[in-house]
């Protein structure tokens, strides 16, 4: 429920809407967008980083929050536990349960290996279920890889990894039909074309959706198929370390059973870390739209492994987290809400940027409008900007809301507030986590035998992801993990199981003084605190 001042304070959307109806708000152009970048996104802000001392990335700058889980060390006691009873032994290991990892999980099967999903909560608790607005493939007539290949360089700031984003945008296409294979129940029309809009970003209409719960969907769908083919899973177990052999490959994992708090030796020829992002890191004591387990497990597992990180300095804050009522400070607003023409507007009424700029510029634009020119509403928790939502009735008709985004509309109802009539408050909200292990297009990290896919990974967004291309990339990289990871099994030959890689790690901390914490956290810690 409104309080009676932002009632009041609604009263001036109301009154310029006719107006900026007919407004169309001028785009950015190069050099508006990186002083806009350079003076309010947060990567920028003063003190909020600082360089990794140990490890591939020595004297990189990253987030205090991942450079303190990169220095610390293992929960495992490295002398203690005993490798020769072996709990499972598997050609692929994959480490993770939401999108990427069963995706990965469904290809190696196919590629006839023996398969072990291991997975921190339940399968499918992840990021993936709580994605909303879509998932980008350049399907229509008006549209080609090449020209979604553009978007997404411009989106990152051409800092991306060229073959990575290839590789993107050309498996997108089939993707999508892989996945309706499957049953993904994707939005269409009556004729059974598919439905398309915009997001941030991109200059043709590819955004394929389920509704307002298209992440719902698509793991819906991959979970069931992975039931139906009888992939073995064990949950409640994520890997707190991985495992090298004496030829320094990849070997397997060690899994922590949160149930029992008993350690399990899994054996693998490949293994494939999908463990999604790190939003329950709260960089910069953000809120975020990120599920309980986004703890960076993977990356601090791989990193103490040998393999490298990028652009781990590159957060992705989305621009519409809610920012009222205080309940449910943080979540998601999906960009679709803009994609269907809802606009941003401050205390007086006024537009202040494109709704459809990349994510990084339309961030650092409500922040600007609220820390600099003073334009925004207050809140409990801080200060927001309008999302004008009822444009989208104006615009497409009355009930549109309700039938395209009926995840959302609920969501504000439960609140008092019809999203359809009153136009809903908004602010910047950690969501991704733009870097990861570096990895080729094949998945391949630079530690043998061991692939990445998904959040966990880095390089296809460079230091700025499109809505959209999240989903698209945990369906295009975990199954050419998978595929690759199942082929390479074929011929590897391990040796002696060990956590050398551990030891040494533990050495280099104590050179540096470091290794008072321990990682992987597996799940944030609300103790004493009253944010979430
Ligand atoms: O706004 C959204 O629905 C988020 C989508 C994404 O991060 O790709």
């Amino acid at each position: 429920m409104y309080t009676p001042e932002m009632l009041g304070l609604i009263k001036t959307v109301e009154q310029t809407r006719e107006r900026r109806l007919k407004e169309s708000f001028p785009r950015l152009t190069a050099e508006e967008k990186a002083n806009i970048l350079r003076s309010y996104h947060p990567d920028y802000m003063e003190g909020s980083m600082r360089p990794v001392r140990v490890g591939p990335n020595a004297g990189e700058k990253m987030p205090h929050a991942h450079v303190d889980l990169l220095e610390s060390r293992s929960m495992v006691d490295v002398d203690g536990l005993s490798l020769d009873t072996i709990d499972y032994d598997v050609d692929v290991l994959v480490i993770g349960g939401g999108g990427a990892g069963t995706a990965a999980a469904l290809l190696a099967a196919e590629g006839g290996a023996d398969v072990l999903l291991a997975t921190k909560l339940r399968h499918g608790d992840a990021n993936t279920m709580m994605a909303e607005g879509g998932i980008q493939a350049a399907d229509k007539e008006n549209d080609s890889p090449a020209i979604h290949y553009l978007d997404a360089m411009g989106g990152g700031g051409f800092t991306n990894i060229p073959e990575l984003v290839r590789a993107l945008v050309t498996d997108a296409p089939l993707c999508i039909q892989w996945l309706e294979s499957l049953g993904c129940m994707f939005s269409k029309d009556p004729d059974g074309t598919m439905n398309s809009i915009h997001g941030g970003g991109t200059s043709r209409k590819r955004m394929h959706f389920a509704h307002d719960y298209t992440g719902a969907e698509i793991m819906r769908t991959l979970r069931d198929e992975a039931r139906n083919r009888g992939i073995k899973v064990v949950e409640f177990s994520p890997a707190v370390e991985l495992l090298t052999d004496d030829h320094g490959q990849c070997a397997g994992a060690v899994l922590y059973n949160l149930e029992t708090g008993q350690y399990q030796v899994v054996r693998a020829k490949t293994v494939i870390i999908a463990t999604g992002g790190s939003g329950r890191l709260h960089i910069n004591d953000s809120p975020t739209t990120n599920h309980y387990g986004a703890t960076a497990d993977g990356l601090v597992i791989a990193y103490r492994a040998g393999a490298r990180l990028i652009f781990l300095d590159a957060t992705q804050f989305h621009p519409t987290g809610v920012a009222f009522p205080e309940q449910i400070v943080g979540q998601l607003v999906t960009e679709k809400v803009r994609g269907l023409g809802a606009q941003l507007v401050n205390i007086d009424g006024e537009q202040f940027i494109y709704p459809l700029e990349t994510r990084d510029a339309v961030s650092s634009a409500i922040i600007r409008e609220c820390r600099e020119r003073r334009k925004g509403i207050s809140v409990p928790s801080g200060y927001g900007v309008w999302l004008d939502s009822p444009m989208i009735e104006i615009i497409h008709g009355k009930g549109t809301i309700e039938k395209e985004l009926p995840a959302m509309f609920r969501q504000y109802i439960r609140f008092g507030i019809n999203m359809a009539e009153m136009p809903i408050i908004v602010y910047p909200t950690l969501h991704y986590q733009n870097g990861g292990v570096l990895i080729n297009e094949n998945a391949e990290s630079e530690v043998p035998n061991l692939y990445v896919a998904g959040e966990a990974s880095g390089g296809v967004h460079g230091r700025n992801r499109l809505m959209g291309n999240s989903l698209l990339d945990i369906i295009v990289f975990g199954r050419r993990a998978g595929k690759n990871a199942a082929e390479k099994a074929k011929t590897v030959k391990l040796g002696k199981l060990t956590l050398d890689h551990t030891k040494r790690f533990n050495e280099e901390l104590k050179k540096q003084g470091l290794g008072q914490r321990v990682a992987p956290i597996l799940l944030p810690d609300y103790r004493g605190k009253i944010s979430g």
